[in-house]
C-alpha cells in the first residue's frame, strides 16, 4: 500500500457486510475511512468499530443512486482530507426472477443500485484522482456477472456490466496512474437478503439456501481485495469454485452454458423449494 501515502479510502455501503469488513481491514492499517451509506445507524456502528480498530472513520450519508450525492461526497473529502486515494463502489442489492416476469420498475431499481451507482462513483471521483496523479478504483461486481445462472437475469446483467466497465477503465486510466480492481465473489453471508427482490417466493428460498451454504465470508473477500489492491490486480475472483466457473466460462463458454442448461433442465425442479 506504499502507493497511497495519504491512507484515505471511501467505501459506499460500508454500514454492513462486505463494505464494513473492508473498512475494518483498512482500519487495522491506520487508514482514514469514509463510511458512506444510506443507513445512518449501521454507518455509525461501522465508524465506532473502525475507530476501535485503529482507523479514523468519517460517517457520510450518501445515496449512491443520486450522482449529486457522490459529487458532494467527493467535494467533502477534498475539503476535509485534501483528496482520497482509493474509491470503493460497493453498495448494491440483489434480485432474481423469470425474465418475462421481472417488472420494469424492478429493472430500473436494480440498474440504479448496482450499475448506475458505480458509474456515479467513477464519474464523481475520477477527476480528483487525475488531479492528484494517483489513485485506485475498486468496483463490486459478483461471480453472477460471470456465471450468468438462470432466474437471475436482472442481477447478472448489472454485475456483468460492472465487470465490463472496470475492464474498460483498467486500460483507460493506467497512463494516469490510477489502478482498477473488480471483485467477483460467489455467495457470502451478509444483510443482502434485507432488500432482496424477486418475482417468485421460490427464488427467495433458493437465495437463502445459497447464502446459508456459502463457502466464503465477507472478511475473506475483504482480505483478498486488500491483496489485489496492493498488487494493482484487476480481478478478485474468489473462492475456488468461483475461479473454476471463471476458467470454464473463459476457456470453453459453449461447454459451460451447455452444462448450465443441462443442470437447470434436469435438476431445476429439485430446487422447487416449498415455503
Ligand atoms: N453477499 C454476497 O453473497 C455477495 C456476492 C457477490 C457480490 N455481492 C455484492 O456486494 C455488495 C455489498 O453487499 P453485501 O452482501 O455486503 O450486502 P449488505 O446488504 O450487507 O450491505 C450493503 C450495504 O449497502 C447499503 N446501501 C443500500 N442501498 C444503498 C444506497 N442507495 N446508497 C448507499 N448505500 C446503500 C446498505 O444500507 C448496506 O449497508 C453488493 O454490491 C452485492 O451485490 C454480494
Amino acid at each position: 500500500m506504499k502507493r497511497f501515502p495519504g491512507k484515505r479510502v471511501i467505501i459506499t455501503g460500508a454500514g454492513s457486510g462486505f463494505g464494513r469488513a473492508l473498512a475494518l481491514e483498512f482500519a487495522s492499517k491506520g487508514w482514514k475511512i469514509g463510511v458512506a451509506d444510506i443507513n445512518s445507524q449501521r454507518a455509525s456502528e461501522t465508524v465506532d468499530m473502525v475507530n476501535q480498530k485503529g482507523g479514523q472513520g468519517l460517517e457520510i450519508m450518501c445515496d449512491v443512486t443520486d450522482i449529486t450525492q457522490l459529487e458532494d461526497t467527493a467535494a467533502l473529502l477534498k475539503d476535509k482530507w485534501g483528496g482520497v486515494d482509493i474509491v470503493v463502489n460497493n453498495a448494491g442489492v440483489a434480485g432474481a426472477g423469470y425474465m418475462e416476469k421481472i417488472p420494469m420498475d424492478q429493472w430500473d431499481w436494480i440498474i440504479g443500485l448496482n450499475l448506475k451507482s458505480v458509474i456515479h462513483g467513477c464519474r464523481a471521483f475520477i477527476p480528483m484522482l487525475e488531479d492528484q496523479g494517483h489513485g485506485h478504483i475498486v468496483n463490486m461486481a459478483s461471480n453472477a456477472g460471470i456465471a450468468c445462472l438462470p432466474e437471475m437475469a436482472s442481477y447478472n446483467v448489472t454485475k456483468a456490466a460492472v465487470i465490463a466497465l472496470s475492464e474498460t477503465l483498467k486500460s483507460e486510466l493506467a497512463a494516469k496512474n490510477i489502478g482498477v480492481t473488480v471483485i467477483c465473489p460467489t455467495f457470502f453471508k451478509t444483510n443482502l437478503m434485507d432488500q432482496f427482490n424477486s418475482t417468485d417466493e421460490r427464488q427467495r428460498l433458493m437465495a437463502e439456501k445459497f447464502f446459508s451454504s456459502a463457502r466464503t465470508t465477507a472478511e475473506k473477500v475483504a482480505q483478498a481485495t486488500m491483496k489485489a489492491i496492493n498488487k494493482n490486480r484487476l480481478y478478485v475472483v474468489t473462492p475456488w469454485d468461483g475461479k473454476l466457473v471463471w476458467g470454464l466460462k473463459r476457456f470453453c463458454p459453449e461447454i459451460w452454458y451447455k452444462m448450465v442448461a443441462f443442470g437447470y433442465s434436469r435438476f431445476g425442479k429439485a430446487l422447487d423449494l416449498q415455503p
